[in-house]
């Protein structure tokens, strides 16, 4: 039998947490409470795979569009999790950085992200790439003027613009996303990671995020097994 091919990199954009709740007649921060113990559940499940990267939409820069009361939620929520609710995560050799702007986060969001990026800094495991207050169109727009920067500097010339300078000046220095599934039933990217996304296989479940139990994670695994990835070859 062949040997069962693993995504080096797995993007999850994890919807539908307030439909998962509002069918349920419970208000939809429940829905998001139930996403964040499946998110734990799939991070500790990809690191037994042997998956090394995996990239998480957790809130994304449209996201602030909401109402105040659901925003501030999340914000608790997020500093509830890093501050309380990883320790398992961190003694699984997880390692835990983040994506996105740090504008407008509150200085205990941040504080939260940057304790538990320093913990978990010298883990070997799955790098767990939480993606917060994250757009692709702002990271591009953050890319652009740090590479500028370095220009202004004289620390590079024009000729030193290439794919890879471009990737290093992203949040996040990693390769490519392999394989990207959405749940929700929802087709489309809303805004997650444009560039790193250019050759990436797509899953869509109509499963909403706080079902998409370790089982179904195995599935979608057992779906990329059948894709056939050419990157423009024949
Ligand atoms: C995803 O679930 C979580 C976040 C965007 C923070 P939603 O909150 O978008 O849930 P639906 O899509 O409204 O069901
Ligand atoms: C994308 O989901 C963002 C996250 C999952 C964090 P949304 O629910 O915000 O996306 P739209 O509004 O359906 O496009
Ligand atoms: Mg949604």
């Amino acid at each position: 039998m062949e040997e069962r091919k693993l995504p080096t990199h797995v993007g999850i954009i994890m919807d539908g947490n307030g439909r998962w709740a509002t069918e349920k007649g419970r208000p939809r921060t429940d829905g998001h409470r139930e996403g964040a113990n499946t998110l734990k559940e799939l991070a500790l499940h990809m690191n037994d795979l042997g998956i090394k990267y995996a990239s998480v939409y957790a809130f994304s820069t449209e996201n602030f569009k909401r109402t105040k009361t659901e925003v501030d939620f999340l914000m608790n929520l997020f500093i509830e999790m890093f501050n309380n609710e990883f320790d398992q995560i961190l003694k699984n050799n997880i390692r835990i950085v983040f994506s996105g702007r740090e504008k407008p986060l509150s200085d205990k969001v941040l504080k939260a992200m940057r304790g538990i990026e320093e913990e978990s800094k010298d883990n070997t495991g799955l790098v767990l790439n939480v993606c917060l207050n994250y757009g692709s169109r702002s990271e591009i727009v953050d890319m652009t003027k740090k590479i500028s920067e370095l220009y202004k500097d004289n620390k590079i010339s024009l000729d030193d613009i290439d794919e890879e300078l471009i990737r290093k000046n992203l949040y996040n220095d990693l390769p490519d996303v392999d394989f990207l599934i959405r749940t929700s039933g929802e087709l489309r990217l809303s805004n997650f990671m444009l560039y790193q996304l250019s050759y990436a296989e797509f899953y869509f479940t109509r499963t909403y995020f706080p079902d998409f139990h370790s089982d179904e994670f195995d599935k979608a695994i057992d779906d990329f097994n059948d894709r056939n990835r050419r990157f423009g070859g024949n």
